[in-house]
């Protein structure tokens, strides 16, 4: 049985059904206020009777066949990301702030008026996203023009992430990179800044497990250029621990922090929940 949730832009469908009824949950939170009509984020099932089984190059594959579809309408064309109903996974569901960050900046590339010019100048800019999951913020900012960009997360994630790539390479001018991250590994880290490092971090929904969030900095920091270097944020509280170490610890290496204005936010995406932060090493010339 599937309950459907349909909102302006946005439509999720929920499957609920014996196998997954009485399972255990991912404690996600409750879908994001619906300010517009727009129902996001399905339970997750915590069940370890998985849809998968070894691909060919020691990934695992994951069975998309009966999974929900969300879609974001970016720049002109409708990205569609398919999420994987049996994984316990997080990164196999699209969270919503990847969506709010995704908008806000097609809504800055529109009215050059708003600020953040300098951080959205994406021609020449060298990019990488930390926690891609389906890749709706780097995707949908790959639509955008950030065409030197690297789409980054754990083993277990990246064959939703390729199969979202492979989904909307059409609508890509270029196809971004992908790339193994775990972020307490230096070697992946090492790797991945070679032969220079970002001027661009995106990330989006990635500080909800406490005893996670200093190797997500370390990574941040390890990543960004260390003079110009910027993060570009999608955030919701996750859970308050994380939320509280994340925002005393990164000043060190980002102590410019910047939050996006809610009327900067687009409208129609401007969830009361998600926020968009924009980190620096230096305050803005
Ligand atoms: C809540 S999901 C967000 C996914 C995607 N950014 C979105 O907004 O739809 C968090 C992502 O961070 C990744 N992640 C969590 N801990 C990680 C770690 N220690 N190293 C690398 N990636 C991690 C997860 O695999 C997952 O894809």
């Amino acid at each position: 049985m599937f309950h459907e949730f349909v909102g302006p832009h946005i439509q999720f469908k929920l499957k609920r059904g014996p196998r997954t009824e009485d399972s255990l949950h991912w404690k996600l939170p409750p879908p994001p206020a619906a300010r517009h009509g727009v129902v996001a984020v399905r339970p997750k099932p915590f069940r370890f009777d998985l849809a998968r089984r070894a691909g060919g190059g020691g990934e695992e594959e994951m069975r998309f066949t009966a999974s929900p579809v969300v879609e974001l309408p970016v720049g002109g064309a409708v990205l569609t990301f398919e999420q994987d109903n049996d994984s316990f996974e997080v990164g196999t569901s699209v969270w919503p702030s990847s969506l709010v960050l995704v908008k806000f900046v097609e809504r800055c590339l529109r009215d050059p008026g708003l600020p953040f010019a300098d951080v959205l100048r994406f021609p020449g800019t060298r990019a990488v996203e930390l926690g891609s999951g389906c890749g709706p913020a780097g995707l949908g900012l790959s639509r955008l023009g950030l065409t030197d960009l690297v789409l980054t997360d754990i083993a277990a994630v990246l064959p939703a992430l390729r199969r979202n790539l492979r989904r909307n390479r059409p609508h890509l001018p270029r196809a971004p990179r992908l790339a193994q991250l775990h972020w307490n590994c230096p070697a992946h880290l090492a790797t991945l800044a070679t032969p220079r490092r970002f001027d661009l971090v995106v990330a989006a929904d990635v500080v909800y497990v406490q005893e996670s969030v200093p190797h997500l900095i370390a990574a941040m920091d390890a990543l960004a250029d260390a003079e110009r270097g910027v993060v570009l944020l999608g955030y919701q509280i996750r859970s308050p621990e994380a939320h509280q170490v994340f925002w005393d610890s990164v000043p060190a290496a980002f102590p410019v922090i910047e939050k996006v204005a809610r009327e900067h936010l687009d409208p129609d995406y401007a969830y009361e929940e998600s926020d968009v932060y924009i980190l620096r090493r230096r305050p803005r010339q």
